[in-house]
């Protein structure tokens, strides 16, 4: 394994509630989905790795620094076009305008939307903003990309969608880290399979055996009750 993070001892403390509670974590995988109930602290566990959090102990030692990129479930679209969205990012880590421009063209057009380039990007449908926001991501090129429940607003054919060109970025090169409700998509996307609860991570299994042979009581369970 290629390990490109470890966390160590990694907790997160809010108004006296431990929301991470001694995290260690090898990360290697290119492709790693985190799974766990609502509450479960995953987000937060993105948020930490991403670097929008800080935690109160731990660390996270990356053995080379990654250049990253971050999507939400719900995208934050700036009031303006689907393009000067995506020119927004990419000026905000440097590039030139006319650079900036070609790259935000070709990142649209990779994600099916060079159509709608022009279009105010709030009044886009929900899922074509999630193509938006992933041509951002996608647009710089990152070494990992770090999805918080991408589809979870919506529909399916949107999912689908949206699914897919996570799998061509993944495709591309670039790590991938997320979270999901939908175990389908869990086993289609991941190699890996980090599952927690209640701020602890509760096992690290490959993406096969963890559908078919979770290893502990509480991933058992939790998988009873999502895919009864
Ligand atoms: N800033 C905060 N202050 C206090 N509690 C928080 C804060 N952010 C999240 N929490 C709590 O931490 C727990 C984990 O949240 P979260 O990481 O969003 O879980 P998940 O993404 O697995 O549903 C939840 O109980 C949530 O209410
Ligand atoms: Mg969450």
């Amino acid at each position: 394994m290629n390990t490109w993070l470890s966390i160590d001892g990694l907790s997160l403390t809010e108004g006296g509630t431990r929301i991470i509670a001694d995290v260690s974590l090898t990360l290697g995988a290119q492709r790693t989905v985190v799974l766990g109930p609502n509450g479960a602290g995953k987000s937060t566990l993105l948020r930490l790795i991403h670097d929008l959090l800080h935690p109160s102990t731990g660390v996270l030692y990356w053995p080379r620094p990654l250049s990253q990129a971050m999507v939400f479930q719900r995208p934050v679209m700036l009031r303006t076009t689907a393009l000067t969205n995506v020119i927004y990012g990419l000026k905000l880590k440097g590039f030139k305008t006319g650079e900036a421009r070609r790259r935000a063209q070709e990142s649209l057009a990779r994600v099916g939307l060079e159509h709608l380039a022009l279009r105010p990007a709030r009044l886009l449908s929900g899922g074509e903003q999630q193509r938006v926001a992933l041509a951002r991501a996608w647009a710089l090129e990152p070494e990992l990309l770090i999805l918080d429940e991408p589809t979870a607003s919506l529909d399916p054919a949107s999912s689908r969608e949206v699914e897919r060109i996570i799998g061509d970025i993944a495709a591309s090169g670039a790590r991938i880290l997320m979270t999901t409700h939908n175990l389908g998509q869990a086993r289609r996307i991941a190699e890996d399979i980090v599952f927690i609860d209640r701020g602890r991570i509760v096992e690290q299994t490959p993406v096969a055996q963890f559908f078919k042979l979770p290893q502990t009581p509480a991933a058992q369970s939790f998988l009873q009750e999502e895919m009864p």
